[in-house]
């Protein structure tokens, strides 16, 4: 959450490729977040929980309007750092990106569900307003973005507050034994882990090897 790459972004000059490549493989990642929930969604043991599950839903969809979706507000980021659309598709995902996304799928897919809500919950919604806040002032400080051109990162520092409570309430109802926990948790660590390459990864992508 406070990896090396976040600092040297936040602080450090960065010409516009630079941005250009964070921003790229960063959205890889977003635009299948909303997968995972998909693929979570099925196993929530009530139904309730899944309507609880739901505002979130509504959040990444965008309320009323796909134009306000996360991956579209995203787009608009991608739009105002200079990329054309053709960019978006055409970008060859990092190996520690592949890696992110297949991982995820798996854990929440396939695995356990606490290990699924411990990836999606703490590892994502919690941990997200923490990483982002390096993020905005990286991209602002070296560009001419505005607030609404980042607001995709803004949103969520403020939303994933939000979403955090909602998986904690989950997390509440159906963590109960100490078996659990360390379902939970183990989800959590995995994600994190796999979030600490893909920064190392960008890390490289964007600053070569000069440390
Ligand atoms: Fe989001
Ligand atoms: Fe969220």
């Amino acid at each position: 959450m406070h990896h090396p790459f976040l600092k040297r972004f936040s602080t450090e000059k960065l010409n516009q490729e630079q941005l250009q490549t964070f921003a790229l493989q960063h959205y890889q990642l977003v635009k299948i977040f909303v997968n995972y929930m998909t693929n979570l969604l099925p196993k929530i043991p009530d139904r309730d929980a899944a309507d609880l599950f739901r505002t979130v839903f509504d959040d990444e969809f965008g309320q009323h309007t796909i134009f306000r979706s996360h991956p579209a507000l995203y787009r608009n980021c991608l739009k105002s750092l200079g990329l054309p659309d053709d960019a978006w598709g055409r970008v060859k995902p990092l190996p520690e990106v592949r890696q992110y996304i297949e991982a995820h799928l798996r854990l929440t897919r396939d695995a356990d569900f606490l290990i699924g809500l411990g990836a999606v919950g703490p590892a994502h919604e919690f941990a997200i307003p923490t990483m982002f806040d390096y993020i905005i002032p990286g991209l602002q400080n070296n560009s001419a973005l505005t607030d609404e051109d980042v607001e995709y990162f803004s949103m969520h520092i403020i939303e994933d507050k939000e979403h955090a409570v909602v998986f904690n309430k989950l997390i509440v109802r159906h963590v109960k034994t100490e078996e659990g926990q360390s379902l939970l948790r183990d989800g959590a660590m995995q994600s994190l882990a796999y979030r600490k390459r893909f920064w190392d990864g960008l890390e490289l992508a964007v600053f070569g090897n000069n440390t």
